[in-house]
């Protein structure tokens, strides 16, 4: 899918290369101060208190750094990560042989927790609240159920759909912590540290331009990066300066804000096809042939963050700001000619 170099959502590529350019440490990590700053707190404590973390959750678009600060938290308390995801565990059983198999003090990563099942999520109540299984033996009249001892944990949970996470589940995290898009500095800092380690020449300019089109995200940024240095080998001397950056993402139909084709399409359909709106997500993702999840966890976001659509309650709505951006007239209100109001 060509679109992707722009969105944040992962690729085999992108697998690849992820492992070495994520950062271990805490230390390490950029931006994204508050919540940096909150773990590194609550990190201290509970070392010093000899005990493991408060389960955390960690919300937020694709590519921002959700695996990589789970990583770093088993890193920072000394302990083991394991690893698994909502649609992994199927089973309620799946669920009880990981959480009796943790060893004391462990981090046990959850991605896309908001797509455990209900009787998988309902294990995990009293395993992130007591550090016990509740498991049922026998069937009928002569069944009962007893209690498993678990060793102490921590639970990091990770979704892109916070809404989607039941609150009973959602209540038990002692931290929560919602990721925010990068600023365009920040994401100059993780170009230049990922060109250092990927050993591409790039000069600040260079880096600037790559951030600045990367929509708030360092998935992205490493992306394109890597894009960027391809045309810089073949078409210019393999340096990456402002120019090369500029024309190879250029190349790529990546535009002055980062958006890409597909954002475009969405822009334009809402104000060709349908006035500038509302319309519902559903109508554009048909009228666009995308899926609806992929518009309203990868696109939508970005664009709610650049102001150039709005979330109404009766659907979505191109602002002024799009108009602009696509070059074309925004709608005078006919009765006192004003500009609409939004
Ligand atoms: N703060 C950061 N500093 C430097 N690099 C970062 C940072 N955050 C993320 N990255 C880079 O971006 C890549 C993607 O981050 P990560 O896999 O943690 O995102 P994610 O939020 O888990 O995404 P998904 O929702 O798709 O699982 C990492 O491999 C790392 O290279
Ligand atoms: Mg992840």
């Amino acid at each position: 899918m060509e679109h992707r170099v722009v969105t944040g959502d992962k690729t085999d590529e992108d697998r690849g290369s992820e492992l070495s350019l994520r950062p271990r440490r805490l230390s390490e990590f950029i931006g994204q101060n508050r919540v940096k700053e909150s773990l590194s707190i609550f990190i201290e404590a509970a070392r010093s208190r000899g005990e493991p973390l408060d389960h955390v959750l960690l919300y937020g678009p694709p590519g921002l750094g959700k695996t990589t600060l789970a990583s770093i938290i088993s890193v920072e308390m000394g302990v083991r990560l394991r690893i698994t995801s909502g649609p992994a565990v199927e089973r309620a059983g799946d669920l009880a042989a990981i959480l009796t198999n943790l060893a004391p003090g462990e981090v046990l990563f959850v991605d896309e927790i908001h797509r455990l099942g209900r009787p998988v999520e309902e294990i995990l109540y009293p395993a992130m609240e007591d550090y016990a299984l509740d498991i049922i033996i026998g069937k009928g009249p002569s069944a009962r159920s007893i209690r498993l001892d678990l060793p102490r944990f921590t639970l990091i949970g990770a979704t892109t759909r916070a809404g989607l996470i039941s609150s009973p589940l959602r209540d038990r995290f002692g931290v929560v912590h919602r990721l925010e898009f990068y600023s365009v500095d920040d994401l100059a800092t993780i170009v230049s540290k990922s060109a250092q380690v990927l050993g591409i020449g790039i000069d600040s300019a260079g880096a600037y331009e790559i951030a600045r089109r990367s929509r708030g995200t360092p998935r992205v940024a490493n992306r394109m990066l890597r894009r960027v240095r391809d045309y810089a080998e073949v078409r210019a001397d393999g340096v990456i300066s402002e120019d090369v950056a500029r024309d190879a993402l250029a190349m790529l139909d990546v535009d002055e804000l980062g958006l890409d084709r597909l954002d475009r399409k969405i822009l334009s359909t809402i104000i060709d096809k349908f006035e500038g709106g509302p319309v519902g997500v559903e109508t554009i993702a048909a009228s666009i042939n995308e899926e609806r999840d992929t518009i309203e966890d990868v696109y939508e976001p970005y664009l709610m963050q650049l102001g150039l659509i709005d979330r109404t309650p009766r659907g979505r709505v191109a602002t002024i700001g799009a108009y602009q951006h696509l070059g074309r007239d925004f709608p005078a209100d006919e009765t006192d000619g004003q500009a609409r109001l939004l």
